[in-house]
């Protein structure tokens, strides 16, 4: 159902777009530099407005560096100058997060980017030191999601930063910052530039720029209704003794059927997604880091828990509203009222439509025996004499 490529291109970090082409075999798939060459062909002066101080645009800022890779698919190497000046690691040299890249021109790379890693350039301007993610690192670490960069197997299921968050643009609704605004600070500040980034900084926050409740709804589904990795991590806790929660198979198909998933469906803002539930509305941001799953005590889904949760939309919620299932299935092994309620309700409506039809079928052959013509014509269908004398048309 999600479409990765729409939900995320808006914000794609150095807009790596894969095309998927025509599976072919090629011979050569290191194009690499008959792929340079092209691209300074290519020639196409593009502005940054962003500092480049360690010359990654030299060759980056060609909208044809791509390659093919192994299986196929044409893979972007372009970052967009102007993009990625209006991301929010804009002031982010590139070589902070590819640490590893160490001498220009350089091979090929194998390593990714850990979103641990402490900024060589940037200060928390709070404290002073140098900036990391390891707050929201550490409490992601410790959630059902947490795992390693480079992983294989059934941990690599589990999302990555990178499977949520792109790098993103300030604010994709605000072409930039308001003229009034700026003029005014720059009154005092002097410098526009300085204003206006710290504007879009502060923006963001304060409006509260962020997923809406279909997006999220996505993100989750992308993993938790593909049925091919619920399969395989309902095998792997079988053979290895471990717990998973009782809607685990059905978390996304049961939250469709909720009265909260049709609300959303609809396009409502205001009822609850899944993290509204999954995650603590105190301090949502880092909560959303550290999703648990049912039965620890800390979530706010663990049944303790559970009406203060309803309670933050549902103000009179009581135990018994919060006993109401938010993953509402009619599994036999399930939802046992709601999965015999429906047979019942499916037996008792095949049975009046099957009356109906049938008494309609009596009637017809009844009347076509008796002799009495089938015809559209001045409001009834039937006309003639019944040969039988039973006349059922006055
Ligand atoms: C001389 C041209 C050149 C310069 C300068 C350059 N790159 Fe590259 N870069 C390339 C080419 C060519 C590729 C594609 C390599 C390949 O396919 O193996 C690439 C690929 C990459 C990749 C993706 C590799 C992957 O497979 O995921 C990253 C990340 C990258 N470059 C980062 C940087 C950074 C950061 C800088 C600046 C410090 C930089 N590059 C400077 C030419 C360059
Ligand atoms: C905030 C950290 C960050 C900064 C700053 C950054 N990148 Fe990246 N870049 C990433 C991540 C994360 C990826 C995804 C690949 C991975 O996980 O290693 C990536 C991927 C890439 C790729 C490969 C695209 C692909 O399809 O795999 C290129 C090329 C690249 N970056 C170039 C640059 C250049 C040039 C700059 C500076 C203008 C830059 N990056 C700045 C984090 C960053
Ligand atoms: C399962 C998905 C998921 C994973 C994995 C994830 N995040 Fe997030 N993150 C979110 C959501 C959802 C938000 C809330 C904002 C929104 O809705 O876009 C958020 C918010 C943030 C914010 C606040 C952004 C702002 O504009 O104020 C930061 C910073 C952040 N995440 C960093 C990280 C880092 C670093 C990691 C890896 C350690 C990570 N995230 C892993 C889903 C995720
Ligand atoms: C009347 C003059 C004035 C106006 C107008 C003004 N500022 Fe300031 N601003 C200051 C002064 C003076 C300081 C430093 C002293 C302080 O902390 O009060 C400052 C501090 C700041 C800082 C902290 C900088 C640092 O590194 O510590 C930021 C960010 C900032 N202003 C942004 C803005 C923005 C954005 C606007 C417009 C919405 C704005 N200012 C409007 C005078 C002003
Ligand atoms: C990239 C795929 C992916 C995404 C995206 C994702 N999850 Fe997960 N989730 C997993 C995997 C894999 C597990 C681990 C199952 C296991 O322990 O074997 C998991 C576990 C969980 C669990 C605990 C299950 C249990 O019974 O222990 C909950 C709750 C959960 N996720 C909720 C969410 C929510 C809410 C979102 C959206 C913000 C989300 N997930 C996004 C893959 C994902
Ligand atoms: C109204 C609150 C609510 C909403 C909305 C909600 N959940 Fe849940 N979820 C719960 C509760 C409570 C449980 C525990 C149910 C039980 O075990 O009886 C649960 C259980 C789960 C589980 C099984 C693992 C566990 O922790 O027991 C997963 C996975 C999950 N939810 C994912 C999602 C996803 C994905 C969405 C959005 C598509 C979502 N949930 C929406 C409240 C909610
Ligand atoms: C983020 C807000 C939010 C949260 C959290 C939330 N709900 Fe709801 N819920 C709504 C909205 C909005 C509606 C729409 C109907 C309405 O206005 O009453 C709704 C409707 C319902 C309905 C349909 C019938 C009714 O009473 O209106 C049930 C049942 C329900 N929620 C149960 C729950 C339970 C149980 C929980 C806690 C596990 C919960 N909700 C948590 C926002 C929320």
């Amino acid at each position: 159902m999600i479409n990765k490529k729409t939900l995320y291109l808006s914000h794609r970090h150095p807009l790596q777009i894969q095309t998927a082409v025509q599976k072919r075999s090629y011979p050569h798939v290191f194009l690499t530099a008959l792929l340079i060459g092209l691209t300074l062909l290519y020639i196409q002066d593009v502005q940054a407005s962003f500092s480049d101080d360690e010359g990654c645009l030299i060759c980056h800022k060609y909208p044809r560096m791509t390659r093919v890779t192994e299986d196929g698919a044409i893979r972007s190497y372009y970052v967009m100058p102007g993009v990625f000046a209006n991301t929010v690691h804009r002031n982010v040299p590139c070589r902070d997060c590819h640490s590893y890249i160490k001498e220009l021109p350089h091979r090929e790379v194998k390593e990714g980017v850990q979103c641990n890693s402490e900024c060589h350039s940037v200060k928390n301007p709070a404290t002073g030191k140098q900036f990391s993610h390891k707050g929201i690192y550490d409490a992601y670490k410790g959630s059902v999601h947490g795992r390693e960069k480079n992983t294989q197997g059934i941990e690599s299921d589990k999302p990555y930063c990178i499977t949520c968050h792109t790098n993103p643009i300030y604010d994709p609704n605000e072409a930039g910052p308001p003229k009034h605004i700026v003029d005014r600070c720059v009154l005092c500040h002097e410098d526009q530039k300085f204003v206006e980034q710290w504007y879009k900084h502060t923006s963001r926050r304060i409006r509260d720029v962020k997923r809406s409740s279909e997006e999220i709804v996505q993100l989750c589904s992308s993993c938790h209704e593909d049925k091919k990795l619920i399969d395989r991590h309902v095998k792997h806790a079988a053979e290895n003794n471990l717990e998973l929660g009782k809607k685990f198979k059905v978390a996304v198909e049961s939250y469709e059927e909720s009265f909260h998933g049709k609300l959303t469906n609809y396009g409502f803002q205001g009822t609850a997604n899944c993290l509204d539930c999954h995650a603590k509305e105190d301090n949502y941001y880092k909560s959303v880091h550290e999703i648990r799953p049912s039965r620890d005590p800390l979530s706010p889904t663990h049944k303790d828990n559970r009406v203060e949760t309803c309670k933050r939309c549902h103000t009179r919620a009581d135990s018994n509203y919060a006993g109401i299932d938010p993953h509402p299935t009619a599994l036999a092994d399930d939802g046992v009222f709601r999965h015999y309620a429906e047979k019942i309700y499916d037996l008792i409506s095949y049975i009046t439509i099957l009356g109906l039809v049938g008494l309609s079928m009596f009637e017809t052959f009844g009347r076509r025996r008796d002799g009495v013509a089938f015809r559209l014509r001045k409001g009834t269908s039937w006309r003639r004499k019944s040969k039988r004398g039973r006349d059922r048309v006055e």
